[in-house]
């Protein structure tokens, strides 16, 4: 009986393989019900998992939907995967780079929820972008420009997304085990071989501390290569916003920057990260090496003339890319140096301005947004502006804890 699958659970014994297809495949068919999933997904929260238990609830929801096999047309090819933070537009830089190099990248992204803004948003406020790439254009597109940046085209793990609808109203998204098979299942999904998983830590991100990070990037990389893939992960900072903009068409603008070698810094050094450990993984190379390729591709415009032609092969017009003219400048009342600036308060206030969704049905302002104009470590004076908000009305709050300044 499901309740009693439920109580073996609670008082934390492992459950079989049978039982968790039960219980997991029964919600899916709707005979088991909201308040029975729930009850479980608590139990699991408190009691944890063992990793049989884990191997096979990311098979339960691997299976559940479709699995793509581009491999086999196209080679081996890397995806990567962010667990999400303020402010990240990694994709539209490393797919690029990578593609530049030869290697074939189908990336495939999601919509923004919350404070965290999505890949496919961001690519949708270049005007004309097409995001809804069907299989037979993803194959078109790698073997015309190498690379799409797209939406899902198949049905993948559709028991994560009702799993996940569930975990986001009943406090239990924060369990390492169910983070490690959500992201996982879908991962796995996908069908690349190599998968770069960016794991994300602070005030940001799913998890604050480091340790959370790793003990989550370990477990997916376990999963994975019970699956035979090759699994990296990189642990990386959420606690500041990443780059300078958080807002649609302000992020876009900062990639291109990066792109054409015009902005450095910590969010230029990750993108360069993560894209060397695509390539090393892909070319079989140390990532030192790969790193140079990296460099160079940025160096000689090989990877802004490779994103020109992604967008292009998409629809988008980056002639078009809009952000508002509606400006507000952010002052500093205190003299001294910046020591933190709130990544998730960031997000709250971007969501604020209209950039992100409260909930799915919402509309997003692609124009809007946050430019930072100081950062961690900078001395300020009374009167310098910290932040530019790029508004569409006046109706936004701005908590002064974003900014500490000693
Ligand atoms: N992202 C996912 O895809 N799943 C989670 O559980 C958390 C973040």
């Amino acid at each position: 009986m499901i309740k009693d699958i439920i109580d073996k659970k609670r008082v934390g014994k492992e459950l079989s393989k049978e039982e968790l297809t039960e219980i997991f495949n029964g919600y899916l068919k709707g005979t088991v019900k909201d308040y029975q999933m729930s009850s479980l997904l608590m139990a699991i929260c408190i009691q944890g998992m063992s990793f049989d238990e884990i191997l096979n609830l990311t098979d339960i929801f691997l299976k559940s939907g479709e699995e793509l096999h581009y491999e086999e047309e196209f080679g081996i090819m890397c995806d990567k995967h962010s667990t999400g933070g303020i402010g990240d537009k990694t994709t539209l830089v490393i797919v690029p780079i990578v593609a530049s190099l030869g290697i074939p990248v189908i990336k495939m992204s999601g919509r923004g929820l919350g404070y965290t803004g999505g890949t496919i948003d961001k690519l949708e406020s270049i005007p004309g972008y097409r995001t809804d790439l069907t299989d037979k254009e993803i194959e078109e597109s790698i073997k015309k420009v190498g690379a799409v940046m797209t939406g899902q085209t198949k049905d993948i793990a559709p028991m994560d997304k009702m799993i996940y609808a569930l975990r986001d109203v009943t406090a239990t998204v924060s369990s390492i085990p169910l983070i490690a098979v959500s992201i996982m299942s879908k991962k796995l999904a996908l069908g690349a071989s190599k998968i770069l998983l960016d794991v994300k830590y602070g005030s940001g991100a799913l998890v604050s501390t480091k340790e959370d990070a790793e003990e989550l990037a370990e477990l997916m990389k376990k999963i994975g290569e019970k699956y035979g893939r090759e699994v990296r992960y990189i642990l990386s900072d959420m606690n500041t916003p990443l780059g300078k903009t958080v807002g649609n068409s302000l992020e876009v603008v900062e990639a291109i920057e990066v792109l054409r070698g015009e902005e450095q810094g910590k969010f230029k050094n990750l993108c360069i990260t993560l894209a060397s450990n695509m390539i090393s993984m892909v070319k079989n190379i140390p990532v030192e090496e790969a790193k140079l390729l990296a460099e160079n591709s940025i160096k000689t415009g090989s990877a802004y003339k490779k994103f020109l032609e992604i967008v292009k092969n998409q629809g988008g017009d980056i002639s078009k890319l809009k952000v508002s003219s509606k400006k507000y400048e952010y002052k500093s009342s205190k003299q001294g140096e910046i020591k933190k600036i709130d990544a998730l308060e960031i997000g709250k206030l971007s969501l604020s301005l209209g950039a992100g969704r409260e909930r799915k049905e919402d509309k997003i302002d692609y124009t809007v947004g946050i430019v930072l104009n100081k950062f961690l470590g900078d001395k300020v004076n009374i009167g310098d502006t910290l932040m530019t908000l790029y508004t569409k009305d006046d109706k936004f709050k701005i908590n002064s804890n974003i900014f500490e300044i000693e």
